[in-house]
């Protein structure tokens, strides 16, 4: 009796702890560091505090001591908007904001949706033509966006959408609001904090450069001076990994002031470092996300402890891997026919 009552209320404790811990909001993590007061409404869906894992399969095939794979997947929507997203639909909602709008090449329009949604504002996302995954497009739509397709590329769907929210009448939520890159910062303090020091470089894909301006912003802040390494898709209006399929980014000027490194990836490269990530460490995730493996693999990365950041997840756009993935052979519900069939099938265990 005596040894239940507090045994109880200690693991009662524990679970609240662990609840909290889950369901954690990025900005109370990083409250310290970013633009909120006491007062600002917080809109949160548990995103950040993503799984920082080791590859050492990849790291041994690259020569590398440590290859660090920071899995942004994991984000709630997907991908690692939602940091952004998650502080620029608050200080929207703080700043009496009526409606969020977007361009996106997906990724961007589904975490706008959710926490527009979350917040209770409309959100209007623009999309580049027939260029969208139509995983991301059912995941904004389902949450209830407007989404409109523009007869045009990204880079003309996001002017259109600057120049409407320049009228007063929509809050733009792409990485040209500060708060988008104030929260995406937190991907580097994050790796910082777990390996306990910076790594030799950090590598990510290049878009926009929204990213890529963020981790600079967080390197600044923290006094570190550790190089940067944007990979862009080298054909970077005909790649097939849509996400970075970009024309002209945005924040060029930023990314070459930040002095981070841009190295271009073609679409082999990509799509041979985003196998390799699925076959051999078991992560699958979207082909533009692969391209900063693409760099370290080849070889372009100097240091020997990396951290590259995987910045969506497969199940996003997944019509790539339908093409190129080996299909199902058809079977009879057969233990030797499937044995026959399982090339290393072995007994015993
Ligand atoms: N990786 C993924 C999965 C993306 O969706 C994007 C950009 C990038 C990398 C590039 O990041 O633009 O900050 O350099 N997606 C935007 C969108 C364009 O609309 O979802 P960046």
């Amino acid at each position: 009796m005596s040894v239940e009552g507090p045994a109880r209320q200690m693991c009662a404790e524990r679970s609240r702890g662990v609840l909290r811990a889950l369901t954690a909001a990025l900005i109370e993590r990083y409250r310290d560091r970013l633009p909120v007061t006491a007062t600002t409404p917080v809109v949160t869906l548990g995103e950040g505090s993503t799984p920082l894992l080791r590859a050492p399969r990849l790291a041994r095939a690259a020569g590398l001591r440590e290859l660090w794979l920071k899995w942004e997947a994991s984000n709630p929507t997907g991908s690692y908007k939602d940091r952004g997203m998650t502080l620029a639909v608050s200080k929207a909602l703080e700043e009496g904001a009526q409606a969020v709008l977007c361009a996106s090449t997906g990724n961007t329009a589904g975490s706008a949706a959710a926490y527009a949604a979350r917040a209770g504002l409309p959100a209007v996302v623009l999309t580049p033509q027939g260029a969208v995954s139509g995983a991301k497009l059912a995941q904004t739509r389902m949450l209830g966006a407007t989404v409109l397709e523009v007869r045009g590329d990204f880079d003309e769907a996001l002017a259109a959408a600057q120049e409407l929210a320049a009228r007063g009448t929509h809050v733009l939520v792409n990485s040209l609001n500060p708060y988008r890159r104030e929260g995406q910062k937190t991907a580097v303090l994050e790796i910082v904090e777990e390996l306990g020091a910076p790594p030799d470089a950090f590598v990510l894909p290049y878009g926009g450069g929204g990213n890529t301006s963020s981790y600079a912003q967080a390197l600044r802040e923290l006094g570190v001076d550790t190089p940067l390494v944007s990979v862009e898709a080298a054909r970077r209006r005909e790649t097939l990994a849509t996400a970075i399929r970009i024309g002209a980014p945005v924040h060029a000027a930023a990314v070459a002031a930040a002095g981070a490194r841009i190295v271009a990836a073609d679409d082999d490269e990509l799509v041979a470092a985003w196998r390799r990530l699925a076959v051999e460490e078991g992560l699958f995730c979207e082909p533009s996300s692969a391209a900063g493996l693409a760099a370290v693999l080849r070889g372009d990365v100097e240091g020997e402890r990396l951290a590259v950041t995987i910045t969506g997840h497969g199940l996003k756009d997944p019509a790539v891997a339908d093409r190129l993935a080996p299909p199902p052979a058809l079977v009879d519900p057969d233990p030797d026919a499937i044995a026959a069939a399982s090339p290393s099938a072995r007994s015993g265990g």
